[in-house]
């Protein structure tokens, strides 16, 4: 599977958001993530479709959503008209998980799911087939600039088993404190997707250098 970067615009200069966007593309992002949050399932409040479709504007990249809103059914239209690619919703939030990824995928979005550090891995074992990507959260998600949660590398090595024993072509994605001292341990443990918010757009010398460090490490 192939490696996928994707900078995530919550650490990202939002007085410049569309030069920000145009320089991670230049410098070989894979996606762009954009993190949506509600104030209600996590305690802060970012982007909706209106930034979405600000980013659609710029770049004919995959763009990345990620979902941290209660109730997130109400809201995948808005979301795939804005011009969404993939569309990630959290198991937390979905009491009708099974339908909720249904739903994207007839509207066009590749559909991933999405859990907490908190929650078990063994909750995605009827829906292996549902999903094209699961994220493992590598925080609790809310905020950028977190610390990697070091556990959660033996949560992605047991969802690649879950992966592997049910036949799921998924891929695994990670989210929160990757830098170029954690990447390594996720993909060995299995994730190939890789969302990086700080590491890429705070980097001391810029953000082809943050995509660089993190591209060479993997490899280091
Ligand atoms: C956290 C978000 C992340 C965030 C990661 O809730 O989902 O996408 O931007 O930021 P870093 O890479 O700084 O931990
Ligand atoms: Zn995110």
């Amino acid at each position: 599977m192939s490696i996928i970067i994707a900078p995530s615009l919550l650490a990202a200069d939002i007085n410049h958001l569309g030069d920000q966007v145009k320089q991670a593309v230049e410098a070989g992002a894979d996606w762009i993530h954009v993190d949506v949050m509600d104030g209600r399932f996590v305690p802060n409040i970012s982007f909706g479709p209106l930034v979405v479709k600000a980013v659609r504007e710029v770049t004919s990249l995959t763009i990345d959503v990620h979902l941290m809103i209660v109730e997130p059914e109400k809201h995948l239209r808005a979301f795939a008209n804005a011009g969404t690619n993939h569309l990630t919703v959290h198991y937390e939030t979905c009491p009708h998980i099974h339908r909720t990824l249904q739903n994207i995928r007839e509207m066009g979005m590749s559909p991933g799911i999405v859990i907490n550090p908190g929650t078990p891995v063994d909750m995605l074992s009827e829906l292996t087939h549902d999903f094209d990507s699961v994220l493992i959260m590598t925080v609790n998600p809310g905020f950028g600039g977190q610390d990697f949660i070091e556990t959660m590398v033996d949560k992605i090595r047991r969802t690649k088993a879950l992966l592997d024993r049910t036949g799921s072509q998924a891929s695994i994605q990670v989210d929160g404190g990757i830098s170029s001292e954690t990447i390594k341990a996720c993909y060995e443990a299995g994730a190939t997707n890789f969302i990086a918010g700080s590491s890429i757009f705070r980097h001391e010398d810029g953000i082809a250098a943050g995509i660089k460090a993190l591209r060479d490490a993997i490899h280091s």
